[in-house]
């Protein structure tokens, strides 16, 4: 027997008790129908390996989570005019007809993540949807997505392909006007080419993270003007074209972490006066070019930490007047007078902490708040350049009998915090530096290394200082 849909105009006059009996009179077995606000319809988690024959036609949404579908025939679920969300997430769907939604006219929302052998798509699959608006087809295998699978599907807004084979980034985005959520993160694509991401112009979150993005063309994100996040981190990427992000002004968060980035250029950030939040951490940042934040006057947080730097001249970050919290730690600083502008930043606006000296050897291992800069009639005075093996000279000076004695203590002491405490913020790469914050992860400033520090002032001066 075939119910027919009553027409939706005498819908807003039924009671209540009768829209019920109208959702629940062809509710599935096993099912649960309800009658809220609209007809929802429950088969979840059942067991379920065929679909049943009929829905009640006034189902607004479907959920088939968790079930055991294997195959989706062509008019699968019927005609449902009504019909706004339906759920096939958690199957083990293998292969979808042709037309297989037709019937569906108002769907919005269509999931089938998580159905690992679905693998390839026909160019038809969702003909006839022309309300998309959101699909998930996260963790399906797929290897690709024919060109013109989203011909009608005009309205689509966010795609969620995540955890899929894709090598490139499916050309059946290209052009998609109206799209502005695009999820594609741990596939294996290697490489965003100039034509990829072509007429995104709605665009506000790209996720392309763990991929094997080794090449970025240039131009490849012009028409993003609308981004807001974008995720590029944990990828291969050892260099950015100059003009990677030109025109990005909206953009609020660049997540570059995780590649292989070894100098910072200054023309990469020079358009993106909207950022709040950069990620640069582990990398293996050597350099930052003068000038590369430049721009950044609305940066609240920047991610320095995991990278091979040594030095941060002060006119790297001139003239932001930087309002948030800038991550430095594991790096192997050299805390020479020309990070002495740092130490007194760090003292006055408190928005950085962590900064590990791994040169000079008199204050390797020390914290940058740690170090105590000498002063020679006014002007600071590098700490100094230990040799450790250094045997005992024949006609000693003080400084270098003191120089000696520091070297004792200093490894006597470095044994010991190797094996407290510096392993908490040297071991793995994701330690939130806020976490260890409030965990008290922070290196201590022991006793013994104030009395050493003071005492290598005291003696320098002594030895330097006017008599
Ligand atoms: C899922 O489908 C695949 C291929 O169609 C089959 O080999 C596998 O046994 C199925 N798994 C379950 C749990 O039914
Ligand atoms: C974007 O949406 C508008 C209005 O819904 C529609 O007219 C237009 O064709 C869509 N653009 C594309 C490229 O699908
Ligand atoms: C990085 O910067 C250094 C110092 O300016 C320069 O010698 C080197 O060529 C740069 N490397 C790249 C890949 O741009
Ligand atoms: C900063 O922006 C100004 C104005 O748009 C531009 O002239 C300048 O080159 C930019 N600075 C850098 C380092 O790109
Ligand atoms: C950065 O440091 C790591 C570990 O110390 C080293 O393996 C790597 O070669 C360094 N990279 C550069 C570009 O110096
Ligand atoms: C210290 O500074 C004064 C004035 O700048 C200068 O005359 C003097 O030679 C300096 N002394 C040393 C030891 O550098
Ligand atoms: C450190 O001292 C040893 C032994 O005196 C010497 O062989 C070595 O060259 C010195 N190293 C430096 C960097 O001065
Ligand atoms: C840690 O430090 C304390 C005191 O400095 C010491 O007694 C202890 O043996 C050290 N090692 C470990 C593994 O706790
Ligand atoms: C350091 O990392 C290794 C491997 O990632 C792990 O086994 C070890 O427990 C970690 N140590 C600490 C102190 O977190």
């Amino acid at each position: 027997v075939t119910f027919l849909c009553l027409p939706p105009v005498s819908f807003l006059l039924l009671p209540h008790a009768l829209a019920l009996w109208a959702c629940t009179r062809s509710c599935p077995s096993r099912c649960t129908c309800t009658q809220e606000k609209s007809c929802s319809v429950l088969c979840d988690r059942i067991n379920m390996a065929d679909l049943p024959k009929e829905f009640p036609c006034e189902a607004s949404s479907i959920n088939l989570d968790k079930n055991n579908l294997k195959f989706l025939s062509e008019r699968a679920f019927g005609t449902l005019p009504s019909l706004k969300s339906l759920s096939l997430d958690h199957n083990n769907i293998s292969f979808i007809t042709p037309g297989a939604f037709k019937g569906l006219p108002n769907l919005v929302e269509l999931k089938m993540a998580h159905n690992e052998y679905i693998r390839y798509l026909h160019t038809r699959t969702f003909t006839s949807l022309k309300r998309l608006v959101r699909l998930d087809l996260s963790d399906c295998n797929l290897f690709s997505m024919p060109d013109r699978i989203f011909i009608e599907q005009t309205a689509l807004k966010e795609l969620l392909c995540f955890q899929n084979n894709f090598r490139r980034v499916p050309g059946a985005i290209r052009g998609m006007e109206n799209l502005t959520h695009v999820y594609l993160e741990r596939n294996r694509i290697e490489a965003v080419a100039y034509n990829s991401l072509l007429g995104l112009t709605s665009l506000k979150y790209l996720n392309l993270q763990e991929n094997r993005i080794n090449v970025i063309h240039d131009e490849a994100f012009k028409d993003l003007q609308q981004l807001e996040n974008f995720y590029l981190n944990d990828n291969l990427l050892a260099e950015l074209p100059k003009q990677a992000f030109k025109g990005l002004s909206r953009l609020k968060m660049l997540n570059l972490g995780g590649n292989l980035l070894t100098n910072v250029s200054k023309t990469w950030f020079s358009d993106l006066v909207e950022l709040e939040v950069l990620y640069l951490d582990r990398n293996q940042l050597c350099f930052i070019e003068e000038g590369a934040f430049e721009n950044l006057t609305s940066l609240i947080t920047l991610h320095l930490n995991s990278n091979n730097l040594t030095a941060l001249p002060f006119s790297v970050f001139q003239p932001i007047y930087f309002i948030g919290r800038l991550y430095l730690f594991r790096n192997p600083w050299e805390c020479d007078c020309s990070l002495e502008w740092l130490k007194e930043w760090m003292e006055n606006y408190k928005l950085v902490r962590d900064i590990p000296c791994a040169s000079p050897s008199s204050v390797a291992g020390l914290d940058l708040s740690e170090v105590v800069y000498a002063r020679l009639n006014g002007t600071c005075v590098d700490p100094a350049e230990l040799n450790l093996t250094t045997a005992l000279p024949d006609n000693p000076t003080t400084e270098n009998k003191f120089n000696i004695l520091i070297s004792k203590l200093l490894q006597q002491e470095l044994k010991e915090d190797l094996v407290n405490s510096t392993e908490s913020f040297r071991n793995g790469t994701l330690l939130d530096p806020a976490e260890s914050q409030v965990s008290g992860g922070y290196n201590g400033f022991s006793t013994g290394r104030a009395l050493l520090v003071l005492l290598s002032m005291y003696l320098i001066q002594a030895e330097t200082g006017p008599h």
